[in-house]
């Protein structure tokens, strides 16, 4: 997927071996051929489902795995509004056949993609990992709410397990490659993707989802990070492994950006015009959240180093160079 590219990229280039686990149900493998392009290096590919137990036998039997990176989660807001139960069971009973095969089989080393959507955004704007979570607005929300919380039960229960669990803010941009980057499946649900397609003429306009909240341009805010310091923070974390114990980190930028100044950024970086109305809020937008980045500073040594500029530039060269994504 898209993440998961990036992070591969980064792991190749730093010297350790990726095995690469997914059903494709919203990626694509020629992802990781280009993975082998940029890198140089060779993966190991396994095309299985999260919840597909014989699959662990096969792979955690044929590859000798330190740790395991999970970001096998279905993530559209929308969707798991619809269709509770297969975000449900392919998240949370997902990750529990995964705990339990890497219990049977002697790995004791995970990193969870979380999301600051775990915390209770009504509850204040800059957060720390200290910060209230709950009150999620969607099924989406709850089940990494509820699968951070069952990784803590997991961790009280044995303390050998080492347990990273990265919240994510809002990640954006590509490898400056512009060979991989985000592909979403029909109609983008983000706003980065859906610039990208207006960009590159695929959709009219953007709509930008209301201009009348307290904030100083009245559109939403955001901590965006670019995607490849996001795969950094995962090499960074995949050291933290080396420890016993449970860790939480935030991954995110700490610079907040208004929608409008997100649009305003990516026309400036690429010298476009981007067609934009103002539509309606949409349902479950809270109005403002970034991140308080300081603990992956001091515990893993990880900072972002890339600004927006940085990330609209990414972003569009992947989508000029790919105007129908891996298709
Ligand atoms: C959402 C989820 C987050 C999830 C992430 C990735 C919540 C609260 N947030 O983040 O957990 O990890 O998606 O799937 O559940 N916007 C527009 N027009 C568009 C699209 C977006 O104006 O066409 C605005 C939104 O109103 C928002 C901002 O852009 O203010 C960012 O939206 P988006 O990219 O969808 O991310 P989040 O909603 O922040």
């Amino acid at each position: 997927g898209y993440i998961g590219s990036h992070i591969c990229v980064e792991l190749l280039g730093q010297g350790y071996d990726v095995t690469v686990m997914d059903n494709l149900a919203n990626s694509n493998e020629k992802a990781l051929r280009r993975v082998e392009e940029i890198t140089g290096k060779k993966l190991r590919f396994y095309e299985a489902d999260i919840r597909d137990r014989s699959a662990y036998d096969e792979i955690f039997s044929q590859n000798e795995i330190y740790g395991v990176i999970h970001m096998a989660g279905l993530k559209a807001v929308g969707e798991s509004v619809r269709k509770p139960l297969a975000y449900f069971d392919n998240n949370v009973s997902g990750t529990i056949v995964l705990l339990e095969k890497m219990k049977e089989h002697h790995i004791k080393r995970i990193i969870f993609s979380s999301s600051a959507t775990v915390y209770d955004l009504t509850q204040g704007e800059c957060l720390t990992e200290k910060s209230p979570i709950g009150n999620s607005t969607s099924p989406y929300g709850r089940t990494k709410l509820v699968i951070e919380q069952m990784l803590a039960d997991l961790y009280h229960s044995d303390a050998r397990w080492s347990i990273v669990m990265l919240r994510y803010f809002n990640p954006i941009g590509a490898h400056v490659s512009g060979r991989i980057g985000e592909d979403p499946n029909g109609e983008p649900n983000n706003l980065m993707p859906y610039i990208t397609q207006v960009a590159v003429g695929k959709r009219e306009k953007l709509n930008i989802f209301g201009n009348d909240y307290d904030t100083p341009d009245g559109t939403c805010i955001r901590d965006y990070i670019h995607v490849m310091d996001l795969a950094g923070g995962h090499s960074k974390a995949v050291r933290k492994l080396e420890e016993q114990g449970l860790f939480i980190y935030n991954l995110g930028t700490g610079q907040p950006q208004s929608v409008l100044a997100v649009v305003h950024a990516f026309e400036k970086a690429n010298g476009l015009k981007i067609n934009y109305a103002i539509a309606p809020r949409r349902a479950g937008d809270a109005p403002k959240y970034y991140a308080n980045a300081d603990k992956a500073k001091t515990e893993l040594n990880w900072e972002a180093e890339r600004g927006i500029e940085d990330m609209c530039r990414d972003s569009w060269n992947w989508q000029k160079n790919n105007p129908e994504g891996y298709r």
